[in-house]
Parts: C-alpha cells; sequence; structure tokens
C-alpha cells in the first residue's frame, strides 16, 4: 500500500499559528478534565467528608481493580459540564474500559462525592450508554456501587421513561443472561433504586462500615413503619453477606474487596485481549511515517479556512499507508482502506462540503466495506451537503439519502471521529451519533450543529423577520436578533456543550485518537470471535 507524501510545511507561519491555537484548546482541555476529578462547586466539603469516612475517591478504586501499569479508557469525562449549576462533574459517575487480567471490562463507577453519587439525569444516560457499550462488544460490567439512586429533585427525567433508571435494570439483566458477568462491590449507601444494581448482579462483595443496601433508608423506615433503626442494623454489609445473602462476600477494606473481585473476575473464563488467535485481519501494526503532533499545526485555527483530511489520515494510520478509492472523483470526500494498530479499516473523511458525486463515491465505499467486512472509520470536518439550485437539479437530496441510508444499514463496526465542523445532514451521512457508531469522539476544536453560527444569523434573522412587520422593525432590532441568533449557536455547537450531554463518548485530544481507536479495533475484533453463551435468563439472586 502506497504512503502518503505529506505537503505540510512545519516552518509556515500559518502552522505555527495553528499550533499556538491547538496548544491553547488541549491546555484548556486538560485543565477542564481536571474539574471532573476535583472541581465544582461546594465539591470540596463532599472530597473532605468521602476521605475522612475512610473511603477512596473513584478513580483511585478504578486503579486498584484493573491491571497495574494498564490504562483505564475513561469516556465522557466532561459530561454534565456547564449544567446543574457547577454542581455534577462527571455527572457523579466514572464509566469506561479498563482490563482484568488482560480481560476488558466496562466499569460504571458511582462517585459519591458529586451529589452522594445519585444519579441525574445526564448520569443515567452515561451509565445506560455504558451497558449498551458492553453489549455490542461482549464485555463483562464491574458495578462499583456508591449511590443514592436517582437524583429526586428531577425524578420525571430520570425514573419512568426507556432508558431511564428502569432501563438500566433492563439491561443489566440482560447483559447477564447473555453470559457477560455482572459484578457489584458495594461501597456506599445504596438507597431504593441504587439497591437494585447489586441485586441484579451476578456476584456482589459488600465493604464493612461503609457498604449498605436497602430498598428504604431509616428516614423511609421511620416514616412508614414507625420504626427506628440504625442503618448497618438496616442493610449493612454483615446483615446482607450472613444473614440475607442479596450479598456474596465480605471484605473489611475496600482493598480486599477488589482482590475478591479480581479473584471472581479469574473464575469467569473470559479472552485476554491479546490473544489475537482467531483474528479475522490483523498484522504487526507499524507506526505512522509522520510526527503525530503535526496535528496542531494541520487543523485550522480559524475553522472557515479548510485543512486538508489526508494530512490527517496520514498521522493515524500504520505506516502512514493508505490506498486510496476514486482518489480524481468526487474529491471532497476521501474514501480509502488502511490499518490502524494492525486492523483494516476503510477510512471516510471530509475535505468541506459533500457534494452529489462525493455522496456517491462514500456510499460506493461503505458497500466496498460490507461486502470485505471492514471497519469504517468516519473522519467528520463538513458544513453539510451542498444547497443551491444547480446542486438540487443534479439531485443532492437522493444521493444524500443513499450515503445516509448506506450508512445506517452497513453492518460492519462503525467509528466517529469530530476532527472539524459537524453540521447539518453531514452530521448524519458521516455516521453521527443517530446512525449508532461503535464511538464517537470529538477533538476540541470540534462543532457539531444544525448549521454554523454565521449561517444560523442569516436563516434565522431572515425566518423570524418574515414574521414580523419589516418596515416597522428597526436595524437596531434585527441588529440585536442577529446577536443573539449568534450567540444561541455559538454555545449550542461548542463542543464541551455536546460532550455535557453525551453526544460523543468524550473529548480527546488529537495525539490520543491513533491508540484509542487501536485499542477499540482490539476489543471489537475480539468479541467477534467470541461466541456469546446465553442462558436465556442470566443469574439471578437465589
Ligand atoms: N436525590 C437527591 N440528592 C441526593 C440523593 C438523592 N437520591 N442522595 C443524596 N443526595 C444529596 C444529598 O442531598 C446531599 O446533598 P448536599 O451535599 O447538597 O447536602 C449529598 O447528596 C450527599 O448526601 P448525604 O446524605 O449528605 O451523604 P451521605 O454519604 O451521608 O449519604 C446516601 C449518602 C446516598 C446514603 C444518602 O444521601 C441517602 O440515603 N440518600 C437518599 C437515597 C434515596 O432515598 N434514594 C431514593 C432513590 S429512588
Amino acid at each position: 500500500m502506497r504512503q502518503i507524501a505529506s505537503r505540510v510545511d512545519t516552518g509556515s507561519a500559518q502552522y505555527a499559528a495553528n499550533r499556538d491555537a491547538y496548544l491553547g484548546l488541549v491546555a484548556t482541555l486538560r485543565e477542564r478534565q481536571q474539574w471532573a476529578i476535583d472541581g465544582g462547586d461546594g465539591r470540596a466539603r463532599s472530597i473532605e467528608r468521602h476521605l475522612a469516612r475512610g473511603k477512596v475517591m473513584v478513580r483511585d478504586r478504578i486503579d486498584m481493580v484493573i491491571d497495574e501499569g494498564t490504562p483505564f479508557l475513561e469516556l465522557s469525562t466532561l459530561s454534565g459540564w456547564g449544567q446543574y449549576g457547577n454542581s455534577a462533574p462527571g455527572a457523579g459517575i466514572v464509566t469506561g474500559i479498563g482490563l482484568v487480567h488482560g480481560t476488558p471490562y466496562v466499569f460504571i463507577a458511582n462517585d459519591a462525592t458529586v451529589k452522594g453519587g445519585s444519579l441525574l439525569p445526564v448520569s443515567i444516560k452515561k451509565h445506560v450508554r455504558a451497558q449498551q457499550i458492553a453489549e455490542e462488544h461482549r464485555l463483562g460490567v464491574i458495578y462499583l456501587v456508591d449511590s443514592g439512586g436517582a437524583f429526586l429533585p428531577l425524578q420525571d427525567d430520570i425514573f419512568p421513561d426507556k432508558d431511564h433508571f428502569g432501563g438500566s435494570f433492563y439491561r443489566q439483566a440482560r447483559l447477564s443472561a447473555m453470559g457477560l458477568p455482572q459484578l457489584s462491590v458495594v461501597l456506599g449507601g445504596c438507597t431504593a433504586g441504587g439497591a437494585y444494581v447489586p441485586a441484579l448482579s451476578d456476584e456482589v462483595i459488600m465493604v464493612e462500615g461503609i457498604g449498605r443496601i436497602f430498598l428504604g433508608g431509616p428516614p423511609i423506615v421511620k416514616a412508614a413503619l414507625g420504626e427506628i433503626v440504625e442503618p448497618d442494623e438496616l442493610g449493612g454489609a454483615e446483615l446482607h453477606t450472613l444473614i440475607s445473602g442479596v450479598s456474596d462476600y465480605l471484605a473489611d477494606t475496600e482493598a480486599e474487596a477488589y482482590g475478591r473481585l479480581r479473584e471472581i473476575c479469574e473464575t469467569t473464563a473470559q479472552r485476554r485481549i491479546d490473544d489475537r488467535q482467531g483474528w479475522l485481519d490483523w498484522v504487526e501494526p507499524e507506526p505512522p511515517a509522520y510526527d503525530d503532533e503535526e496535528l496542531y499545526g494541520i487543523v485550522s485555527a480559524d475553522d472557515r479556512i479548510p485543512f486538508d483530511a489526508t494530512e490527517v489520515i496520514a498521522r493515524l494510520v500504520d505506516g502512514s499507508r493508505f490506498s486510496a478509492f476514486k482518489p480524481e472523483w468526487g474529491t471532497s470526500i476521501v474514501c480509502g482502506f488502511a490499518r490502524i494498530w494492525g486492523h483494516r479499516v476503510g477510512v471516510i473523511a471530509n475535505n468541506g462540503i459533500i457534494f452529489s458525486e462525493s455522496a456517491l463515491k462514500a456510499t460506493h465505499f461503505i458497500e466496498l466495506c460490507e461486502q470485505r467486512r471492514v471497519p469504517l472509520l468516519f473522519l467528520q470536518n463538513t458544513s453539510g451537503y451542498m444547497v443551491g439550485r444547480d446542486s438540487e437539479i443534479a439531485g443532492i437530496a437522493k444521493h444524500g439519502a443513499k450515503m445516509v441510508a448506506a450508512v445506517a444499514n452497513a453492518t460492519v463496526p462503525k467509528y466517529t471521529v469530530l476532527i472539524g465542523g459537524s453540521y447539518g445532514a453531514g452530521n448524519y451521512g458521516m455516521c453521527g451519533r443517530g446512525f449508532n457508531p461503535r464511538f464517537l469522539f470529538a477533538w476540541p476544536n470540534s462543532r457539531i450543529a444544525t448549521m454554523s453560527a454565521a449561517t444560523a444569523q442569516t436563516v434565522l434573522v431572515d425566518i423570524r423577520l418574515a414574521g414580523l412587520k419589516a418596515d416597522e422593525t428597526t436595524p437596531d432590532q434585527v441588529e440585536a436578533l442577529r446577536a443573539e441568533v449568534a450567540e444561541q449557536y455559538e454555545t449550542q455547537s461548542d463542543p464541551y456543550y455536546a460532550t455535557s450531554r453525551l453526544w460523543d463518548d468524550g473529548l480527546i485530544d488529537p495525539r490520543d485518537t491513533r491508540k484509542l481507536l487501536g485499542f477499540l479495533l482490539d476489543i471489537c475484533a475480539e468479541a467477534e470471535v467470541r461466541p456469546l453463551k446465553s442462558n436465556t435468563f442470566g443469574v439471578a439472586r437465589l
């Protein structure tokens, strides 16, 4: 496969300006990620209380479970950003993928230093999303439970609907029935809904002194029955492990519990991630020929100035080798085959607006990948499909629809990275969230909306003016309307606004893209060769 010949001038003023701007974006990303760890209004007091009780911080808990020296892929770290009055860092829940004895597990771990680990609407979305990842990749789930259950003031956004709290129980039961281990360690008060996470698990460990499970806590019991009862008497670790049987193992400390959990994982006979036997199409990986740090200088600081997707591909794929499909036709979309960490992928990347030809080329290429069972990687940077009379005459609507239909119906694993703009139906045709890519990540320069703020100013103002009496509208009023629309679109297309709401699986430093995709492709390849076991009803606690 031929190697991409880069044309980037690393000595140019534009490269230096882009690079400086991007380093600023990465610094902001790191700063905001720290907010998820120990930031947020009133959090310092909660952290102090948590530590004073001898409890371990949520990310340290995960580190104590996973294989020493291995990384943890945390998802949607900045969920909750800018919502709930800055009081819900990470939406109070940490999710991600980590290795135990070499086998990947999905982790769902409550952060009790955020609203007592109770679940806000975004936390539920994050919990359910993690379970969806487990299902698609046939992974076991480890629940580190320290949660006050549903966040009661917002119960109508959490409780009754599909994929609300009940949906997470439904999924947990179904995952167990698929033969995927559901394992819980109880590390805090699990009340009402919170009690069902351990109760629905295959095996449960409770930590003495901090772990409690009850359907109704002491205040509810007092109100309902007039009984006054201490928390440990009602649902402590000893009670549930020695008497009720809701828990299977008692641990004196968190460290002991994680040791026991690792022992349980040894009995589940899952495959190691590095067991490549049976992988369909894998070769030894080769690093790209160009330094990934150059991505900072390639991505335009000014989003009105386009950048070449091929230069990005050259820094993501093995050996920078890329076999371009129809390179001289429909050039606003780049399609071609490459490898990432040894796995073959079909890459579809935007070079701006999607024209009819580009849409047809992408559709044809998706068909090839489907035919050859090659996973698809979409790199989004588009203002959408081409508008205008010429385009309509050329049938852009039907050609765009073919691409959208091909993406929707492709059954190969799909991965999406927003490397720039993600506007209009371009988001859909390029496998946005609604098209169920296995994972969707975004770079911190990305933007996502129906249209850019600049376009929206014209379109929305014109629409609204048509409803007003134009001759009675002053230039100042028009200007104010324009500013209002611009502000709305700028705020809502910001990548932090998107990631806060889980429109993606996280914002990533462009330099992490390749290794992240490599890890995800490993997990996917491993899942493809593992037969799914099903005993129909999963494991019920008896
Ligand atoms: N909904 C809303 N807020 C909740 C909550 C819930 N389910 N559970 C806890 N919180 C909040 C508390 O109000 C408190 O907020 P504050 O810091 O602003 O005062 C914070 O989370 C910490 O709770 P606190 O009770 O001080 O912590 P704790 O560690 O002593 O106890 C719990 C933790 C989870 C055992 C306890 O808060 C509890 O029992 N919560 C209610 C659980 C419940 O009835 N859930 C029903 C779910 S269906």
